[in-house]
């Protein structure tokens, strides 16, 4: 039976995502008595203070979803250098109101996909930084900076190369020793 219960929030609403596919594929090489549950950012209302004392369904189930969690993994892409706005709006409804964010204390973990070369390193950097402020304790190393090119994943979503795979299983390690020691149980 699974104990440890994770939050998956993918910086990308794009169907064929290279971001969603990253996300699947890392969790997939998680311990047994780990689950990864993606949690949805596409159907969230844009972040408007003046609804912190009323806000909508869809930002309840997204904070229930991070407090009932013992982690969250951020697999976010890269827009104009930074941090996509549908990850920051997410991101902000789920902080407030003041005093109430439901991410403090959880352990994050952040990789990123692109097709670009610098693989998402820029957008990540952003992020830490946010997640610095919302006093989440974020795994340093490694970092995931992947560089999708053509062949990438196979049809079944699987990435193809034997040795970005243990890359990647390293990260699930360590991530999953972040998670024990950071969760209290
Ligand atoms: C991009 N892309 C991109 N890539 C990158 O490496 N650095 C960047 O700053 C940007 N900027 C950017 C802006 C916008 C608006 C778009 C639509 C795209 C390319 C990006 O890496 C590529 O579209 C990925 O496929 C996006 O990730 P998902 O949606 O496939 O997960």
């Amino acid at each position: 039976m699974s104990q440890y219960q994770i939050a998956v929030i993918v910086g990308s609403l794009r169907k064929d995502s290279i971001n969603r596919k990253l996300a699947d594929a890392v969790t997939r090489l998680a311990p047994a008595e780990f689950t990864f549950r993606h949690s949805r950012i596409d159907d969230l209302p844009l972040y408007d203070q003046d609804d912190d004392g009323n806000q909508a369904d869809t930002v309840k189930r997204l904070k229930s979803e991070i407090s009932s969690a013992d982690g969250v993994v951020f697999v976010t892409s890269e827009y104009n250098r930074s941090i996509p706005g549908v990850l920051k709006n997410a991101i902000d409804n789920a902080s407030r109101p003041y005093g109430q964010s439901a991410f403090a204390g959880k352990p994050a973990g952040v990789l990123g996909a692109s097709i670009g070369s610098i693989g998402t390193a820029i957008s990540q950097q952003h992020l830490r930084g946010v997640l610095a402020y919302l006093d989440m304790p974020t795994l340093g190393q490694p970092e995931v900076f992947i560089h999708v090119k053509d062949g990438f994943f196979d049809d079944k979503g699987n990435v193809t190369s034997e040795g970005t795979r243990k890359f990647l299983q390293g990260w699930v390690d360590k991530y999953v020793d972040w998670v024990r020691k950071h969760s209290g149980k």
